[in-house]
């Protein structure tokens, strides 16, 4: 691995979700130049066993030291940190790596009915990582966890044009039925006023949530704390970019190991880049279905 501090931060997530991460990553590091992979073609992970998404982080983290000679890498994915994070670090114990976690202890310190929701993937609740997470908090809150199978995957088809319309009415079917499952949002006692956005792709349907559960409830997502502690470790390593060229200045590449067109919209619609930037990366398909 490389330790010169021009080179790029790898950043990946199994499709679009990690661009609210990269958003914040930008912003907390401007000077620093980003690689991105979207694994679309094996998109959503969160239903996936833990083995198959292990392969295909290591697989990423493989090709983005390799073919990109990245200087650290963010997961931006609760998924994969969850199922991969412990063996990815065993591998590349030099690599300075920052995983992604569901919000439970910021949430606390927020929360006044001591009532939290956390939303995630199926693969991110039913994992020991998350289990341990949850059981080191679980005595101070009530803790609503709620699996939200199928909302990753509408969220990455509302970037495509010829299924934006059906993906968006399939998102607020799926946070109605997820959010009144949870049970009552509000800032009364009893009630959930703080919601955790446990899955980097929910950070794009928050003006959804907000209009469907109110302005009492407050959201919690995870870009900013990640970008920070990314900041923390790269400083730490002395390994921040010395080059002080401005964010949009600095070369910037979106891959996909899948349909180049909804990494194209999202990129648009949430970061501003031009479609130039994006670039498909067949090769790293090459893993059996799990
Ligand atoms: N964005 C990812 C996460 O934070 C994965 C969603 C999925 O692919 O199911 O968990």
């Amino acid at each position: 691995m490389t330790t010169d501090p021009q080179h790029p931060i790898g950043v990946f997530d199994s499709g679009i979700g990690g661009l609210s991460v990269l958003q914040a990553l930008r912003k907390e590091l401007p000077h620093e130049r980003f690689v991105y992979l979207a694994d679309q073609a094996h998109a959503p992970y969160g239903e996936k066993s833990g083995a198959f998404i292990g392969q295909r982080t290591h697989a990423i983290a493989d090709y983005l030291l390799g073919q990109h000679h990245i200087k650290a890498l963010v997961v931006a994915c609760n998924t994969a940190t969850a199922a991969a994070i412990h063996e990815l670090r065993a591998q590349h114990p030099a690599l300075p790596l920052v995983g992604v976690e569901p919000a439970l202890k910021p949430a606390l310190a927020l929360s006044h009915t001591r009532h939290i929701g956390v939303m995630a993937t199926r693969g991110t609740v039913c994992s020991d990582k998350f289990a341990r997470l949850l059981g080191s908090v679980q005595d101070q809150a009530h803790f609503e966890v709620q699996a939200c199978n199928g909302l990753a995957l509408a969220i990455e088809q509302s970037t495509l044009p010829d299924q934006a319309e059906a993906a968006q009415a399939q998102i607020t079917q799926l946070l109605q039925t997820y959010t009144q499952a949870m049970g009552r949002f509000g800032s009364e006692s009893g009630q959930i006023d703080t919601l955790v956005l446990g899955c980097t792709h929910y950070v794009f349907v928050e003006k959804d949530l907000r209009q469907l559960l109110g302005p009492g409830v407050q959201l919690v997502s995870t870009g900013e704390p990640v970008a920070r502690q990314t900041q923390r470790l790269l400083a730490a390593a002395e390994m921040l970019n010395p080059e002080k060229t401005d964010t949009a200045a600095q070369p910037m590449r979106l891959l996909t190991t899948g349909d180049l067109q909804g990494l194209q919209a999202a990129a648009q619609r949430w970061l501003g880049l031009p479609p130039e930037v994006c670039q498909a990366v067949p090769a790293l398909l090459s893993n059996p279905a799990p």
